[in-house]
């Protein structure tokens, strides 16, 4: 068995890798940790857990001391200590955050607005994309997981970018959030009546995922990639959609990106490129890993148009944490994932 901890346990992503957990066959929860809530039962934090789940929170060196891999669900800019710990203790560190996620330190500094505090770890550190990085992720001591919209943009497009059925150079992504999406935490636009029957885009031109999808997109195109993305929030619990466009390459059709992305995506377990004609849609992912792909066209303006869907908080997050985590400990990649999304 292996020992799980979660630090931020409290937050959204956390207590989501929780509940995913709690189905695990392979993992025992071996601590959780919270510094607001600290020696109270998580239960009494999340009441859909009681009866299930109620241990106490604890101090996070509790759940280092105790875990083989650790789960950092935190805000960015707090995690190096607590991976730097892990490290030192031989757990894998899986950071939910954006601390672990850009190559390049200048980068994280003009998005993040703050600096690497112990660089050498960075270089231990590979992102989490599970399906473009299984081997690396396979003896990774610390892995950044992706960001919920990067999941969706880089999955949506790599058989397109590394197929060249696309031209790189006006790569259009509008994505849209569910408000889990944005943390447990309290801000104006999230509250009720702020958000419900409202929609509405938000930091446009100026969203932190930017430079992570462009890191992604770049490698995956081999090339520089620059992208225009607009989020948007949508009065929902969960999901992601991402509708993103980009002009055909020169005799490329949508029947042959459709058959590209079928026998790409062929083998992967929680990738589902749908039938042609069909539209991907968050309600047919929810509280499961998968990630919906659909492709569509613009003839007249010769664009293909890459409808991708997830549940922000399963492999936007918690899911894609915990597929990381068993491609590291060599479980079976679909291990304790195999929830099959509602039909309402
Ligand atoms: N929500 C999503 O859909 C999603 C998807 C992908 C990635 N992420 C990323 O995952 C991380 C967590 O997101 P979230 O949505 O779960 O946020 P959240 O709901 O705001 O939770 C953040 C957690 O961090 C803890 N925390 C805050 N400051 C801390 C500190 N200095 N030391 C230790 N713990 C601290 C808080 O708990 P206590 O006060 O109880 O300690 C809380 O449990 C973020 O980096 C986010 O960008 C989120």
């Amino acid at each position: 068995m292996i020992k799980a901890g979660i630090i931020g346990a409290t937050g959204y992503a956390g207590v989501e890798i929780l509940r995913i957990l709690q189905s695990h066959p392979e993992v025992q929860i071996a601590a959780i940790s919270s510094v607001s809530f600290e020696e109270q039962g998580i239960d009494t934090v999340y009441p859909n857990l009681y009866g299930i789940e109620e241990r106490k929170l604890t101090h996070s060196d509790e759940v280092i001391a105790g875990s083989d891999v650790v789960f950092g669900s935190l805000p960015a800019g707090v995690s190096e200590e607590f991976a730097q710990k892990c490290v030192d203790r031989g757990a894998v560190f899986i950071d939910m955050g954006a601390d672990f996620r850009l190559d390049d330190e200048a980068v994280y500094a003009k998005w993040y607005k703050q600096a690497y505090k112990r660089p050498e770890l960075h270089e231990k550190a590979v992102y989490g994309l599970t399906e473009w990085n299984r081997a690396e992720i396979a003896k990774a001591p610390v892995i950044g997981n992706p960001g919920c919209f990067p999941t969706s943009v880089a999955l949506g497009l790599w058989p397109a970018l590394m197929g060249g059925l696309v031209k790189t150079g006006s790569i259009v992504i509008d994505s849209k959030s569910g408000v889990t999406g944005a943390g447990r935490g309290l801000t104006q636009n999230t509250h009720y009546a702020e958000l419900n029957e409202g929609f509405a885009p938000y930091k446009i031109g100026a969203h932190r995922h930017t430079p992570e999808i462009e890191q992604t997109l770049s490698k995956m195109a081999g090339t520089q990639v620059q992208v225009v993305f607009t989020p948007h929030l949508l009065p929902i619990n969960r999901g992601i959609l991402s509708t993103m466009y980009l002009k055909f390459a020169d005799g490329a059709t949508l029947a042959r990106a459709h058959a590209a992305y079928e026998d790409f995506y062929r083998k992967e377990p929680f990738v589902r490129v749908l039938r042609a004609g069909d539209i991907a849609n968050v309600k047919n992912v929810r509280y499961s890993n998968y990630c919906d792909i659909s492709l569509h066209e613009d003839a007249h303006t010769g664009t293909l148009i890459v409808v991708a869907a997830i549940d922000n908080m399963v492999k936007g997050a918690a899911g894609q944490a915990i597929q990381n985590m068993n491609v590291r400990f060599g479980l079976p990649e679909t291990m304790g994932l195999t929830m099959v999304p509602p039909a309402f």
